[in-house]
C-alpha cells in the first residue's frame, strides 16, 4: 500500500519520531481535493504542521501518511519546505487508525518515542510538544493534550434528551499525542475498530496515559468555517 520514499532523512537510533496523519478525505470541507491540500494562507494545510514539526528541536524524523494518489505532492511539498526530517510518505488507510498503522511500518524498531499528530490541527507548537513528551519520563506510556468542555453535555436518543452528563471530569482530547514506541506498537497490534485517536487504543490494552493541558489554538479543521478561523489565528500569530 505504499509509498514514496526520500533518502537523506534524519532518523537515528533512540530518536523521537513524528507520525503526521494527513490521509483524511475531509468531505465536510466540500472542496475538490483532500483536506490536507486545502488552502491555508495560500499554501496547503499540510504545510503548516509539517513545517512546524520539522523545525521542532524535539522531533528527529517524520513519517507522513498521505491520501491515496497524493503521496507525490506530499513529498514535493516537504522538499519545497526543505523539511529534511521527512523520511517517508506512506499511503494512508481507510480510517485514521489504519493510516497510523501504515506509517508505523516506516518507523524503525529502535525509535524510542512516537508523537502522532493530525495535519488537520495546523497550529501545533513546541510548547505543547514539550508538555506531551515530559510525562513519558515519569512512568506514563502515553500522553494526551486536553481541554475542558465548555458546553453542557447531554446524551440524546433520536432527538430526545435522555441525560445531562456531568462534565466535571470530562475533557476534549487533541493531538499531538506522545507515546513510548513499544506501547503504541503493542496497541496497534490489536483491533483498531472504533478508535478516533491513538490514546484510546493504548488505554484499551491497559496503558497508563497522562493528560496535560492542551491549546485552544490547536483547533481541528473540519469545516470551511474552521479553516477561516485558523487562517485568522495564523495571520495574527
Ligand atoms: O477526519 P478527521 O479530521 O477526524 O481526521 C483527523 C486526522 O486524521 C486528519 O489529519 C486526517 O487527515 C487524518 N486521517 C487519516 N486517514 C484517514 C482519516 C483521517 O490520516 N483515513
Amino acid at each position: 500500500m505504499r509509498e514514496t520514499s526520500r533518502p537523506g532523512g534524519a532518523g537515528e537510533a533512540g530518536a523521537t519520531w513524528a507520525v503526521l496523519v494527513a490521509a483524511g478525505a475531509g468531505e465536510r470541507l466540500e472542496i475538490d481535493r483532500p483536506k490536507a491540500f486545502a488552502s491555508l494562507g495560500g499554501r496547503p494545510l499540510l504545510a503548516e504542521s509539517l513545517e512546524r514539526l520539522d523545525r521542532s528541536p524535539w522531533i528527529d524524523a517524520i513519517v507522513v501518511a498521505a491520501p491515496v494518489g497524493w503521496e507525490e505532492p506530499a513529498i514535493l511539498l516537504a522538499e519545497e519546505l526543505a523539511a529534511t526530517k521527512v523520511v517517508s510518505c506512506v499511503t494512508g488507510g481507510a480510517t485514521r487508525a489504519d493510516s497510523v498503522r501504515e506509517a508505523l511500518e516506516d518507523v524503525p524498531d529502535d525509535a524510542l518515542v512516537l508523537l502522532v499528530h493530525d495535519a488537520a490541527r495546523p497550529l501545533v507548537d513546541d510548547a505543547v510538544i514539550e508538555r506531551v513528551l515530559a510525562p513519558l519520563a515519569e512512568g506514563f506510556v502515553g500522553v494526551v493534550p486536553v481541554l475542558p468542555i465548555p458546553d453542557t453535555v447531554k446524551r440524546v436518543d433520536n432527538g430526545v434528551v435522555v441525560e445531562t452528563v456531568s462534565r466535571d471530569d470530562l475533557v476534549g482530547a487533541q493531538t499531538p499525542q506522545a507515546f513510548l514506541a513499544s506501547a503504541l506498537r503493542r496497541a496497534f497490534g490489536g483491533d483498531l475498530s472504533g478508535a478516533t485517536d491513538c490514546s484510546s487504543l493504548v488505554e484499551r490494552v491497559g496503558g497508563r496515559v497522562a493528560a496535560v493541558e492542551g491549546e485552544p489554538t490547536l483547533l481541528k479543521v473540519t469545516t470551511a468555517a474552521d479553516l477561516a478561523l485558523v487562517e485568522v489565528l495564523l495571520a495574527s500569530s
